[in-house]
């Protein structure tokens, strides 16, 4: 049987070659940015399989387009709120994500918001080129330590146990905040539990780690963010929405908390109004697994797991296993 595929975007060479090997038909979007709409429902029709990114909204419009020939679907990502899930077991197509090859490499971004937020990395680095920096100063740029301070870790999942493993080698007090205790996190970091309230009130640190839902969409609002310290640093390398970012732009301007650091947005690539001018916030363009080797695992990871899934097998990475017979 012939098997065709759709890539939504030109993605590391280790997974379109493993597409190529075993597929007749490989199409990739051509261009820089995401298929238009209309791009991709074109796209898509006709194809057995759909590898998309978490800049493409996956939907019932989009499996109609598609026909009842699509049978599965490759999230580029570990997150994949982009897509519906609900709507694809409905329709019996199996979806997968690319979990665990990323965790490290986004750990090591929040930190690097962290420490950037904190001890004012951009800010010292636009003042040195702009030739606006006279020489040392004792009151120069003040920033605040990340040694010795405590981390906040919300969401205990992988990505948040990566970050906060990572606090032991600056010394630091670890707490975390999740539906579920996590008894690996705190055996091997120290970390305590506490409901979000009292963690956002200890916590000089603030790290989001959680999926997006309709639970955690705006979790950090102006309420939440009044609750935290004046000196606190928040970083956010999960999903936009998460944070109401228009509330955020105000603590920010208000001096409420001390900084921010952030990977993601509510509406990528657009920013709130207001945020980009501000000087105590670190912004990123979703860097979270951009590095070139784990940027080629995600895709050998994506194309592996579509291509299981088009031989009608679950592969470990399967959102929706129950589709193919497997358990969640
Ligand atoms: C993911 O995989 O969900 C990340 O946001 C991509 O960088």
């Amino acid at each position: 049987m012939s098997i065709s595929v759709y890539v939504t975007r030109r993605i590391p060479d280790e997974g379109l070659a493993l597409l190529r090997e075993h597929c007749d038909a490989v199409e990739v979007h051509a261009g820089e940015g995401p298929p238009s709409r209309r791009d991709l429902l074109t796209g898509v029709k006709g194809r057995d399989g759909l590898l998309c990114l978490l800049s493409d909204r996956i939907d019932a419009e989009v499996f109609d387009t598609a026909g009842p020939q699509l049978r599965a679907v490759a999230n580029y990502a570990v997150g994949y709120d982009n897509i519906d899930v609900a709507e694809a077991t409905r329709r019996r197509i199996p979806v997968s994500n690319t979990p665990g090859v990323l965790t490290e490499t986004t750990g090591d971004l929040a930190w690097a918001l962290m420490f950037a937020a904190a001890r004012r990395v951009v800010e010292g680095d636009r003042m040195v080129r702009s030739g606006g920096w006279g020489g040392w100063g004792p009151m120069q740029l003040l920033g605040v330590d990340v040694w010795g301070s405590t981390l906040g870790v919300v969401g205990g999942g992988r990505i948040g146990a990566a970050v906060a493993r990572r606090a032991a080698g600056f010394r630091m007090e670890v707490l975390y905040c999740d539906p579920r205790p996590c008894p690996e996190l705190e055996a091997e970091c120290g970390a305590r539990r506490l409901p979000l309230d009292e963690l956002l009130g200890e916590a000089d640190f603030v790290s989001l780690h959680v999926p997006l839902t309709d639970e955690t969409r705006h979790m950090i609002g102006a309420r939440e963010l009044r609750l935290m310290k004046r000196t606190a640093v928040l970083v956010n390398t999960s999903r936009g929405p998460v944070i109401d970012e228009a509330a955020l732009a105000d603590a920010l301007r208000d001096g409420r908390i001390f900084a921010a650091g952030l990977d993601v947005y509510e509406r990528e690539p657009a920013l709130a109004p207001g945020l980009a001018d501000l000087g105590n916030v670190v912004l990123l363009p979703h860097l979270g697994s951009a590095t070139g080797r784990t940027r080629g695992r995600m895709a050998r990871m994506a194309a592996g797991g579509l291509l299981a899934m088009l031989r009608s097998e679950c592969p470990p990475n399967c959102v929706n296993p129950e589709v193919l017979g497997g358990r969640r």
